[in-house]
């Protein structure tokens, strides 16, 4: 039986990619976007939603149909600059709503068809590096790790793992860095990204749930990939000191 899945954000960027990597690999896959995707395919079965709308994502798995998903993969997000005392409602509703609401909502809708299947969250490394202006996406992107993370382990049923990309040329990024000084060098493809979304399928047992998997473009055994600044206070010694 020919294997399914869900790619959330699947019109342009990540999502096309590895809406494609996913078909090339033998699955239909189920495309979630509120445009229609950029590169039609007959394994590909788009569906219009608008995921910041509760109504929207409510009527997905009807739309999906399948009685078993075997891989869902959260990944329409949003991102923009604004300062960490200048968001308004209306800037924190916008991030929290698409990049982790709507992560939370659907996995919740769909986990009695996930069974036995993948999960697949698309966070970003921002989860660990508080970016001059971007604090509302950072602070989006660690609620969905520590959330997926408490959701592995009460829910062995299914296995999650959060994918944490560095940069990645996409529309987002333009819109992003336009007229702003950036070293497009950084970028990755979104090629690399689909690349390890497969590995992560192919290997299987190992890795376990509730894992994050960085994607950088260069092995850098010196990036502090726990760049906090750490201190922790002994109540019964009570001495306090810097972890790091
Ligand atoms: N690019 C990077 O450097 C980077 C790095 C780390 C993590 N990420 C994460 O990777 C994910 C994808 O990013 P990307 O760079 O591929 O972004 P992108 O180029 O802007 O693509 C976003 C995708 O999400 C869809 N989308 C946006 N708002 C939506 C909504 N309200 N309802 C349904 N679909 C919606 C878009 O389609 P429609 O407009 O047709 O709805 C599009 O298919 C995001 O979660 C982002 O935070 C990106």
């Amino acid at each position: 039986m020919q294997k399914t899945a869900i790619v959330t954000g699947a019109s342009y960027g990540l999502g096309e990619e590895m809406s494609h990597r996913l078909i090339e690999m033998g699955y239909k896959v189920y495309g979630v976007s509120r445009s229609k995707p950029k590169s039609p395919n007959k394994n590909l079965i788009w569906i219009q939603a608008d995921l910041a709308k509760d109504i929207d994502i409510d009527k997905i798995p009807a739309l999906v149909g399948e009685e078993t998903i075997d891989i869902l993969i959260n990944n329409a997000g949003t991102d923009f600059p604004q300062k960490a005392l200048q968001y308004t409602d209306a800037d924190f509703d916008r991030m929290f709503t698409l990049n982790f609401k709507a992560y939370a909502k659907l996995a919740k809708l769909l986990f009695p068809k996930l069974s036995g299947g993948l999960l697949l969250n698309i966070s970003s490394l921002s989860d660990r590096y508080p970016d001059q202006e971007f604090g509302l996406y950072c602070a989006s992107k660690a609620a969905v790790n520590i959330f997926f993370e408490a959701m592995a382990a009460e829910e062995p049923s299914v296995k999650i793992v959060n994918i944490l990309p560095s940069y990645v040329d996409t529309p987002l990024q333009h819109v992003l860095r336009e007229g702003r000084d950036f070293d497009w060098d950084w970028c990755m493809k979104a090629s690399d990204v689909a690349d390890c979304i497969k590995q992560v399928i192919d290997v299987g047992e190992q890795i376990e749930t509730g894992t994050r998997v960085i994607i950088e473009k260069n092995e850098n055994e010196n990036t502090p990939y726990n760049p906090e600044k750490l201190w922790v206070y002994a109540a019964q010694t009570k001495k306090m000191c810097k972890v790091r």
